[in-house]
């Protein structure tokens, strides 16, 4: 009888192990995890759901296979290796992905996000990978040479944006002026079509519409006006565990020079 006890207590103790060792390759599944893709695959690595919009190159857009791609996409990916996780990207487009963020559908999101005061109230956010600076696109002869020139022209940008907030300082508010459109290549068809009279984006992507499109007639006008913005990767608020993993990678790859070798430059 004894004999059987202790093989019944052995048996116990082992699975009480193999429970354990289990439990936590799978990465902690605390209430403070978003539960997005908080999961490991075969590899046992913590696997991040990672939410963008994949409609600005050269930063994320979709290749003609249907991936998606691009610099901020393989920063992430450069992260994720440096910290030891691994990716899932969603494309899910940029008015929803802030809500993809608080409510859990994603860990973090990368898209070109500049890290602002406002949204800081809503999300944290990485350290900075990435800076930036709004430009405005013309069709080549406009008399449009500063962001102040814009103040009574119909404009066109990326709703809910860095430049949409910087149109509405300039114009109003309400202004009826500032055309909002879902994606940047939106906004720049407003231009091309007549619709509007400049476009408002990123330099990073304006930069890229002008190399891919040396035919149309169009230029980017610099105001030095324009703030340094900085992107950072766009967390749930509190969640200090997926930000901690963020910095980490983030620190590592600005150390090693992989970032300086995606982007072509350091960022303080
Ligand atoms: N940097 C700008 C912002 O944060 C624009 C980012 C737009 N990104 C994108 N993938 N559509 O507001």
């Amino acid at each position: 009888m004894k004999k059987v006890s202790r093989i019944w207590s052995l048996a116990f103790l082992l699975l009480a192990l193999t429970a354990l060792l289990f439990g936590c390759g799978g990465g902690s599944k605390g209430s403070e995890s978003t539960g997005g893709g908080d999961s490991s695959d075969g590899d046992g690595k913590k696997k991040l759901v990672v939410g963008t919009d994949a409609t600005y190159a050269p930063m994320e857009y979709m290749d003609n296979n249907g991936n998606i791609v691009g610099i901020d996409i393989d920063i992430v990916e450069a992260i994720a290796e440096e910290a030891g996780f691994d990716v899932e990207f969603k494309n899910i487009g940029w008015e929803p992905l802030f809500p993809a963020v608080e409510n859990g559908e994603v860990d973090f999101a990368v898209s070109s996000i500049t890290i602002t005061e406002e949204r800081q109230e809503t999300y944290d956010f990485s350290e900075p990978y990435y800076i930036a600076n709004q430009v405005i696109l013309v069709k080549k002869g406009s008399d449009i040479k500063s962001f102040q020139d814009l103040k009574d022209k119909k404009t066109s940008l990326q709703i809910n944006t860095t430049g949409h907030t910087m149109l509405k300082e300039i114009q109003g508010k309400t202004s009826s002026k500032i055309i909002a459109s879902e994606t940047m290549p939106l906004a720049i068809e407003e231009l091309l079509n007549g619709n509007a009279e400049a476009a408002v984006g990123d330099n990073s992507t304006v930069n890229e519409y002008i190399k891919n499109n040396p035919n149309v007639e169009v230029e980017i006008v610099e105001d030095d006006s324009a703030e340094k913005e900085y992107y950072g990767l766009m967390v749930k608020k509190g969640n200090s565990e997926v930000v901690n993993l963020l910095n980490d990678g983030i620190k590592k790859i600005k150390e090693n020079g992989k970032l300086k070798e995606i982007t072509g430059f350091d960022v303080e």
